[in-house]
């Protein structure tokens, strides 16, 4: 089957015409004994590249340039298969946007295109190339220092108060992983995530549950993530608790045996944000809307949680806007070499931002990850990267740190 790749990646350091030439002739000679076609766009600081063939041979390509040290910051932006190729002649070809006026430079590629008129007009490549070379999408460029450049600081404790010893009846525990503002080295508020006994895993508190007791039992628990934040002595910091919205619908009053929950631990109902996943929501919306008016009422704030991995996307902001979003991990891992993810989550920062929505970015596990977030204008994040929950206790934190 015939696969096409498409990335963009960033120069380092400088290139010679005469260097650049070698290069593209070799790689030509190379790609056409593995039938692979493309072309090779630079403009003097970027390349874009698209690659042609099977699937493996595409692959086999694509994993040696990626370990070539004279580019950087390689973005895969399209994979996709064809009838046809776009480039048939060509092993490889390189196309320097700097020999070209800009009025002819469109014109110039489409020649080189083996395609119908008919397929030129609404192939996808075709387009990205276009794009390219009018330079339409630069300002979604966003370059990041190699992560050499950076190292993490050991893990500091911040908390020197012990970890909690849970009560004798206590059916469940929580674990803190803080939400940090990383620029500014700050915490800004915890995640109590729930686990079992001596910290077992989330699914076996909640499969020894009867399904009736599935709400109360949600509701309940949340004393114990509040009498963690006590302890603790959170002050500074907002405690995120996750919340099954039908708890809030289906137990009576129980907004306000949330509040006396929080009060009764010396906590404040502006402390806490109630952290919601998509799909809950978009199963009973208008119950939610109900819950959602009586948590705001009484001060707590919202977070839509593990936002886009479900269902309703983007769509739900049309219906709904919480306090915060927080964007799933899926979409967050290795974000710094998506195209498409870049160009998702510069969607939802844009929209997030009108709607002067919080957006902090969840299971952030690489510096390269975070570099990439950064320089997007994400300012919250939560992930290993920074700290791994820890039970009954806050744990100790990583800083990203410039080498000296
Ligand atoms: C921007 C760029 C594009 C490249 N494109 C190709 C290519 O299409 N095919 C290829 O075999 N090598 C390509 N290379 C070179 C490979 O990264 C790698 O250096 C080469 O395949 C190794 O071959 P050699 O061991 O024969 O020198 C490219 C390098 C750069 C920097």
């Amino acid at each position: 089957m015939l696969s096409t790749l498409i990335y963009r990646s960033q120069l380092a350091g400088s290139v010679s015409p005469e260097k650049l030439k070698a290069l593209v002739e070799r790689a030509s000679i190379k790609n056409a004994k593995a039938e692979v076609t493309g072309i090779l766009l630079y403009d003097g600081q970027h390349f874009f590249q698209v690659l042609e063939g099977s699937v493996e041979n595409v692959h086999t390509v694509f994993q040696r340039i990626s370990q070539d040290d004279r580019h950087f910051n390689l973005i895969e932006l399209m994979r996709d298969y064809a009838p046809a190729r776009r480039f048939g002649q060509a092993g490889m070809a390189l196309f320097d946007l700097r020999d070209y006026q800009k009025h002819t430079v469109v014109e110039a590629l489409l020649k080189r295109v083996t395609l119908t008129d008919e397929r030129i007009r609404h192939d996808r490549v075709v387009k990205f190339l276009r794009s390219f070379v009018e330079g339409r999408d630069k300002e979604t460029f966003i370059g990041i220092a190699p992560a050499s450049e950076w190292t993490l600081t050991t893990p500091l404790t911040v908390s020197a108060v012990p970890p909690l010893q849970p009560a004798a009846d206590q059916r469940c525990e929580f674990a803190l992983q803080p939400i940090v503002d990383a620029a500014n080295r700050r915490i800004v508020s915890c995640e109590a995530l729930i686990r079992g006994l001596q910290g077992a895993p989330p699914a076996d508190y909640f499969s020894q549950l009867p399904e009736g007791e599935r709400y109360q039992a949600d509701l309940h628990s949340k004393i114990y993530a509040f009498q963690l934040a006590r302890h603790l002595g959170l002050r500074e910091q907002t405690l995120s608790v996750n919340l099954l919205p039908m708890s809030l619908v289906m137990i009576d009053d129980a907004v306000e045996h949330l509040i006396q929950q929080i009060r009764q631990q010396g906590l404040r109902p502006e402390q806490v944000v109630v952290e919601v996943t998509e799909d809950e929501v978009i199963s009973r919306f208008d119950a939610f809307q109900f819950a959602v008016r009586q948590l705001k009422a009484a001060g707590i704030s919202l977070a839509l949680d593990d936002f886009g991995a479900g269902f309703a996307g983007l769509s739900l902001l049309a219906d709904f806007q919480p306090d915060k979003v927080k964007i799933d991990r899926k979409l967050i891992i290795d974000i710094h070499r998506s195209g498409p993810r870049q160009a998702i989550v510069l969607a939802i920062l844009k929209c997030c931002q009108v709607l002067e929505i919080t957006v902090i970015a969840e299971g952030v596990e690489k510096i390269e990850e975070w570099l990439w977030l950064e320089g997007a204008g994400v300012r919250y994040y939560q992930g290993f990267l920074f700290a791994r929950p820890a039970l009954n206790a806050l744990p100790a934190v990583s800083w990203p740190a410039r080498r000296p």
